[in-house]
């Protein structure tokens, strides 16, 4: 493990400086509304305050989801066509403003700055041109009734205003996973972005009026989540909710929308397996997925892979090789460009991260790296070394809860019925790794695992066609690809007489 010390951070853009000093209200019908309270927003890696902005509260809710409200029906009502091209205009807005995004990003979540740029912004764009083509091609079916002289068909209808509650890990996917499906299909959206990373939520507000999407389309409410979010969630003119975050208030979310029976949609937490057989093949290429699989965005990943099963035959030699990857991968400050991780997110993180730590070693974990909080000139920040233990029960606390930090349990298996049974024993059922050469084997285990989403051979591929979402406690519902398309809409059934 390393620290850079000669590494020079990212000099910022006068844009994103600019942005920084700004006062910023809350994004509602096209204006920023000051509102009663402000929060400030940390940068993780020194911890110390980036900015302010407005906390809303209920009251802010209420007028964010009046103004929705108004401006659904002529959302709706525009030419297919005529949406797609308000949407990709936003899309390109998102492109021109690219490195700015990244930068805020950084800043705010504190991961590398390389990440934020290749990935986080490059995935959201690619998101929004994905959803920017939906509206030409969302449609109804006809029906084949066993009734004469009848013509039945479905047409597909917004549901009306929309939801987004998102979390911090992924601001920016987030927020467009929820944006371009909601608006593609002709809702209207209230956006509640995570606390701890508001900034590229309220820069999305006004790229949206710059793009010419009609004011009260997208609304961006900071604030808190027993606050703002409990009242977004609560509100009576909601009527789909969407959600990231953790299960706890995945539960809360879906008790508060039962009251009006809002669509709700759960993506929530996971303690993913990652299933390495002793014919995987090329170890090193293996080891180099597992060791992503968990110390990407510094293991604040909900599909991270965090339970790393290794078949008898080739698990020492799996463990040298990802203890020597983990080694060399340099901890630091996300505009830093040595840096491969970046701080937690919160000191409160930071705590229980540090906290399951310290219960893995009571618990008899042998500690393979890490173990430790960075100190010297990163001790400001919420810093962890990368951490893997071995030798856990399968039931103790670091291998069966989700810790959402650079923490990976590695455990040994016989066969293929035995890792099974223990890789689906928990009540998440997020995502799942298989790597082996045997064609039968991966499809077997494909089936049998309990994700919603299985990668062979591979690990932590997205694409916006593809749905993504969780089975049991992982949560309710797909995002992405056509299901989402589904879940942002109604459906009607038309019955016409035509004899
Ligand atoms: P959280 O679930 O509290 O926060 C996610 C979002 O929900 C934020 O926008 C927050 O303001 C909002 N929120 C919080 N309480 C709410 C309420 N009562 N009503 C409506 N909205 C509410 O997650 P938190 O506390 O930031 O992280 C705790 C744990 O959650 C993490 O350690 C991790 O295990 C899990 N998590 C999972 C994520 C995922 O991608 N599945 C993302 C973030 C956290
Ligand atoms: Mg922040």
């Amino acid at each position: 493990m390393s620290t850079p010390i000669s590494a020079e951070p990212a000099p910022l853009l006068p844009a994103v400086t600019q942005f920084l000093q700004r006062q910023h209200g809350l994004w509602i019908d096209g204006q920023p509304v000051p509102a009663r309270a402000t929060l400030a927003t940390l940068n993780p890696a020194t911890g110390q305050i980036l900015c302010h902005v407005s906390a809303g509260d209920a009251a802010d809710i209420d007028t964010a989801v009046a103004a929705a409200q108004r401006a659904q029906p002529r959302w709706a009502a525009l030419l297919p066509a005529a949406r797609e091209r308000l949407l990709h205009r936003f899309a390109d807005l998102m492109e021109r403003d690219r490195e700015a995004l990244a930068q805020l990003e950084s800043l705010d979540n504190g991961k590398p700055l390389r990440v934020a740029y290749n990935v986080e912004t490059q995935v959201a764009i690619g998101q929004m041109r994905y959803y920017a083509g939906w509206p030409t091609k969302l449609t109804g079916e006809t029906y084949a009734v066993s009734s004469p002289g009848f013509h039945v068909y479905s047409r597909r209808e917004p549901v009306g205003v929309c939801a987004a509650i998102t979390p911090w890990n992924y601001s920016l996917v987030m927020a467009t996973q929820k944006i371009g499906p909601a608006l593609a299909a002709g809702n209207t959206l209230v956006l509640k972005p995570a606390e701890q990373t508001p900034l590229t939520a309220l820069w999305l507000g006004e790229l949206a009026l710059e793009a010419g999407i009609p004011a009260g389309v997208l609304n961006v409410v900071t604030g808190l989540g027993q606050t703002a979010g409990a009242a977004l969630s609560q509100h009576p003119g909601v009527a789909k909710i969407a959600f990231t975050g953790s299960t706890e208030v995945g539960r809360a979310i879906q008790r508060a929308a039962a009251t009006h029976l809002k669509r709700v949609s759960l993506e929530l937490g996971g303690k993913s397996p990652l299933i390495l057989f002793d014919d995987t093949g090329d170890l090193d290429a293996a080891a180099q997925a597992a060791l992503w699989a968990i110390f990407a965005n510094s293991g604040q990943n909900c599909v991270a892979g965090s339970r790393l099963f290794l078949q008898a035959g080739i698990h020492d030699a799996v463990v040298d090789r990802l203890a020597a990857l983990a080694g060399q991968l340099t901890v630091g400050p996300g505009l830093e460009a040595a840096s491969d991780l970046g701080p937690l997110i919160s000191a409160s993180q930071l705590d229980r991260v540090l906290g399951f730590i310290a219960e893995g070693s009571r618990a008899g974990g042998d500690l393979i790296v890490g173990g430790h909080r960075l100190g010297g000139r990163l001790s400001q920040g919420y810093f962890v070394e990368p951490t893997i233990f071995a030798g856990l029960g399968d039931e103790s606390a670091v291998a069966s809860q989700e810790i959402f930090g650079p923490v990976l349990s590695v455990f040994r298996f016989k066969d293929e019925e035995e890792v099974l049974a223990r890789a689906n024993a928990l009540p998440y059922g997020l995502a799942a790794g298989v790597w082996t050469q045997n064609l039968g084997r991966a499809h077997r285990m494909a089936a049998q695992l309990k994700a919603g989403v299985v990668w062979v051979n591979t690990y932590d591929w997205f694409d916006p066609a593809v749905p993504f979402g969780g089975m049991g406690e992982s949560g309710l519902g797909r995002e992405l690809g056509r299901p989402v398309m589904e879940a942002y809409t109604e459906l009607k059934s038309v019955w016409v007489k035509i004899e």
